[in-house]
């Protein structure tokens, strides 16, 4: 049976098409919060680093990442400065760590434990794995940058399952159930070589 449409407040009707116009930024989040995400925490030496859900794989050759800091964010110009950074993935048991390091101020570090990456930034414990980069290139982007960045060395990945962020809630993927059909597509997709 089809999910009903959402029935949150702020919300456009959802069994139809948003209105023509301006975009509305409750409307905005909203639909936007449909995409779910991974959560990371990037880090840089410092130590410094800020939980961002805007982080994907852009490029196998060469290979590349890319992230997106708000304007605001006090991490941002210390990764620039730096010149590198570490996307630690988080696992569904580090809530708390994304909660921690999604907030501004303070010693965000304080009690984390965590190793140094090959360039020098955070490798937080228990992460699910990690990226380490070179900043490429930095693109302004409304209120946002969009960072791009080159893999430099790679994290042993463990086992456990990523946090997940879907409709302003943190979520965890449920292995008994979901849709296998969208893996087998993807799989059977002619050119999936092409992508990661
Ligand atoms: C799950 C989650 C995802 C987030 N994703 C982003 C993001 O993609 N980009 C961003 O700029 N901030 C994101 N934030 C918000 C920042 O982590 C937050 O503004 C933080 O205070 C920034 O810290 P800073 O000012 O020390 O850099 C996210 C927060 C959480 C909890």
């Amino acid at each position: 049976m089809p999910d009903p449409p959402s029935t949150e407040p702020n919300g456009p009707a959802l069994d139809g098409h948003a209105p023509a116009g301006p975009v509305d930024p409750d409307a905005f989040r909203h639909v936007l919060g449909h995409f779910c995400t991974g959560v990371t925490v990037i880090t840089t030496a410092g130590p410094a680093g800020f939980a961002c859900q805007a982080f994907a794989a852009l490029s196998l050759s060469p290979p590349l990442v890319l992230f997106c800091p708000s304007k605001t964010s006090a991490t941002w110009p210390v990764i620039e400065r730096a010149g590198h950074f570490c996307a630690n993935v988080l696992t569904d048991g580090q809530q708390e760590l994304a909660r921690r390091f999604g907030s501004s101020g303070g010693d965000k570090f304080a009690g984390v434990p965590w190793t140094p990456s090959p360039r020098g930034a955070p490798v937080l414990d228990g992460a699910l794995t990690w990226i380490d980069c070179t900043v490429e290139a930095v693109h302004e982007a409304g209120d946002h940058y969009l960072v791009t960045g080159r893999v430099t060395a790679l994290g042993a990945t463990r086992a456990g399952r990523p946090l997940l962020f879907y409709r302003g809630r943190y979520a965890a993927t449920d292995p008994g159930s979901g849709p296998t059909e969208v893996v087998d597509t993807l799989l059977a997709w002619p050119h999936h070589s092409d992508w990661i």
